[in-house]
Order: C-alpha cells, then structure tokens, then sequence
C-alpha cells in the first residue's frame, strides 16, 4: 500500500551517511568500549570522536555530553539529576510537554515536589513574564521544550535559560523534535540541553551545521 508519512518530526529515516558510519562499528568494531582489548580501545577512541564532535556542534564541552537510548531517558536524566543533586522543592514545566517530561513531573510530584505547569497563548508559547513571576528561591529546575513535537512551536529557549540563570535555577530543555539547534549550551549558561541521540533526528541537527 502506498502512503505518505508525514510524522518525521517524531522519528524520521536513518540518514546515509549516518548509516554507512555506524556500519562499520555494527559488523566489525564493535568491542564494548570499556574492554581492555584491541575492538574495545577502537570503539572507546570512536565514542571520544563521536562525544567531541556533538559538544562542538552544540557549544558544549565533551565531558558535559551523556549518550542515551532516546529522549525519554534523556529527559528523566536530567529531571531527576538536577532534583537530586541540587536543594529545593520546585519545578516548573508547561502544559504542553511530551510525555518523556509530563510524567517525569508527575512522578515526583507524587514523591512530594511542587510542580508548577505553566498555559501556553493561542500561539503555543510560554510566557516570559509568567515564567519569571513563578520562580521561586526553591525552584530546583525548569523544564521547557525546545520545540513541540505535536504542534511544531518554537519556544524562547535563550530568553528562558537567562531568566532561570538569573534565579540561580537550572534549565532543561527537550530538544528531540527540534528541526534547527540555533542556542549553544555555552549561551544557555546553566541549562543542560538534551539532543535526543536518536541518529536519525541528530543527523537532521548535523544537517543543519553542515558537518
Ligand atoms: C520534545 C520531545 N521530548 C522528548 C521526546 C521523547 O523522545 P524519545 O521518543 O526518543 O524517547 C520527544 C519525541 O518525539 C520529543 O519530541
């Protein structure tokens, strides 16, 4: 049957390129990059290549770059390391999250957190002034996507992450399904920015630096 897919936002196709790089690392160096033996050092010298080459392409240093499975795991990583490593009560997310997030929230309400979920205008964005009046001392992270996997709304990540670091706050933003990764982690200061490592959707951002 013939179709049309038109959900590439969600997950898309494995760029060639992409495909014909890992080939290599599928069928002949893939030695677990943590064994002392010879696959093992060449596929631990291809993770540094691949971790030095993402930091650069978002603004970042390679040691702040974490692999996952996807942006769920991503998301929770981050959610739940900043609430763990950092002291208050405080969240504060939208309405409008993916599920990788909304539920993260969820979850530690119910472990005792305060979770402020901010509305959206009819235009699907946050707004500032609202964000900045529901910071709290307490606030331990705020989590605000980057682009919205549904409806496709770009939200002002740079304007956000400087209020947030202005509160001391820090910021996570979910970035899967975003199309073009304009803001560097080096100019979001404080916030840790998840790239899903899906390779289909970090080759659509490599596309967009024209590797
Ligand atoms: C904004 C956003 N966050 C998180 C996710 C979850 O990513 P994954 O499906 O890789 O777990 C998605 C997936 O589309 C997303 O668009």
């Amino acid at each position: 049957m013939d179709y049309i897919y038109l959900d590439d936002a969600a997950t898309t196709r494995v760029d060639d390129r992409v495909k014909k790089t890992m080939d290599e690392y599928y069928n002949k160096k893939y030695g677990n990059p943590s064994s002392l033996h010879r696959m093992g050092k060449e596929a631990k010298k291809a993770m540094k290549n691949a971790r030095e080459r993402t930091a650069s392409l978002i603004g970042a240093d390679s040691e702040e770059i974490i692999f996952t499975s996807g942006g769920t795991e991503a998301d929770n990583l981050a959610i739940k390391g900043a609430v763990e490593k950092n002291e208050g009560n405080h969240i504060i997310t939208t309405e409008i999250e993916h599920a990788a997030v909304y539920n993260t929230c969820r979850y530690l309400e119910k472990k005792g957190y305060d979770v402020t979920y901010l509305g959206v205008d009819e235009d699907g964005l946050v707004n500032l002034d609202e964000f900045e009046e529901v910071m709290r001392e307490d606030t331990v992270i705020a989590s605000i996507m980057y682009a919205n996997n549904e409806i496709g709304t770009v939200e002002p990540i740079e304007e956000l992450a400087e209020i947030a670091d202005e509160n001391s706050s820090s910021a996570e933003s979910s970035a899967a399904a975003a199309e073009e990764q304009n803001a560097s982690v080096e100019e979001l200061s404080s916030s840790a920015q998840q790239l899903s490592s899906l390779a289909s959707n970090l080759s659509k951002v490599v596309n967009n630096y024209e590797l």
